[in-house]
């Protein structure tokens, strides 16, 4: 994307720079000290530590600054949200699932160092990230820390991604209308970006209306989300993505682009994104960056 952020940079930069912030803070909590059990925490720093568009950290980021949140409770809890995708990624490569051997330009992490390791390093991501939302560092009501575990455990358990990933594994050389697909990536994709907005209100201890108001944003954006990478599963090149491209066909996995084409699916992405960034309208210029994002996630080759 080469508009002008709000900030008065490139887009890109502006994600970058939450990034490595983001990268700091993952950094800190992952530290190695070479011992036999430290292999583990190595895998997770491969896994969580090299590449990755960091868009969900964003979303904490950006949605806590418009409640005016700590930037290390958000920080903090963006890191949560990234070792929980981070997880989701290792686990979703594991040859009893997607079987792929390159994730963010790299071996993916069951390759690098093996199956095992690859199983451990995701469970204590997972385990990992609920320790950091349940950390004093991250907020100092133990009420709002309560609350962005149940959160979380519900955008990323069976009622959320955990789910979407069955329902996947389950539809595989079966045909799926547009609900149940829609269904299907909502589970999978757009709850632990719903959850990723939400944070931030939930950090602010925000009013209902602005709660809603980006979960419906979030709502909208994670089905364009997931739109775009079945877009790019079809129409991305292998060395820009950093991942294997071509597989959703091969594994005769229904998508959005398989039912109802590429120019139709583009068309709902786009329509997607422009209703989420209409969702944001009560925070006036305050959400140009969330609007940003929405607009960076249709344009990604990435
Ligand atoms: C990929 O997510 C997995 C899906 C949910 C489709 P991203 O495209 O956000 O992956 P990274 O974090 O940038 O590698
Ligand atoms: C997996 O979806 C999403 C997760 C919950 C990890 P995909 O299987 O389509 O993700 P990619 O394309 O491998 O990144
Ligand atoms: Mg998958
Ligand atoms: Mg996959
Ligand atoms: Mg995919």
């Amino acid at each position: 994307m080469s508009g002008d952020s709000p900030m008065g940079g490139n887009f890109k930069d502006v994600l970058m720079a939450n990034a490595e912030a983001v990268e700091e803070v993952l950094d800190q909590l992952m530290p190695v000290d070479g011992s036999p059990e430290g292999r583990v925490t190595e895998a997770m720093r491969y896994a969580a530590l090299a590449g990755g568009k960091r868009i969900r950290p964003f979303m904490v980021t950006a949605s806590a600054s418009l409640f005016g949140v700590g930037k290390i409770c958000a920080l903090r809890t963006a890191a949560a949200v990234e070792m929980a995708h981070s997880y989701s990624l290792v686990h979703d490569d594991l040859p009893a699932m997607d079987d792929d051997d390159l994730r963010r330009g790299k071996p993916t992490c069951h390759i690098h160092y093996d199956e095992a390791t690859a199983i451990l390093a995701g469970d204590a991501l997972l385990t990992k990230a609920f320790q950091v939302l349940g950390e004093e560092e991250t907020h100092s009501d133990p009420a709002v820390r309560a609350e962005l575990v149940v959160e979380m455990a519900k955008a990323i358990g069976d009622e959320g991604m955990v789910g979407g990933q069955m329902f996947d594994l389950m539809a595989q050389d079966r045909t799926l209308n547009m609900p149940e697909i829609t269904h299907l990536q909502r589970l999978k994709t757009g709850k632990l970006i719903g959850f990723s907005c939400e944070a931030g209100a939930i950090l602010g201890k925000a009013p209902e209306k602005a709660r809603n108001a980006l979960i419906a944003y979030a709502h909208d954006l994670g089905l364009a989300f997931q739109i775009v990478d079945d877009l790019l599963d079809v129409e991305g090149d292998e060395k820009e993505m950093g991942k294997k491209v071509g597989k959703d066909l091969s594994a005769g996995k229904e998508t959005f682009v398989s039912l109802m084409g590429a120019d139709r699916a583009r068309a709902q992405a786009d329509m997607l994104a422009g209703q989420a960034s209409n969702h944001l309208d009560l925070f006036a210029e305050k959400a140009d960056s969330l609007k940003y994002l929405a607009e960076f996630v249709i344009k990604r080759r990435t």
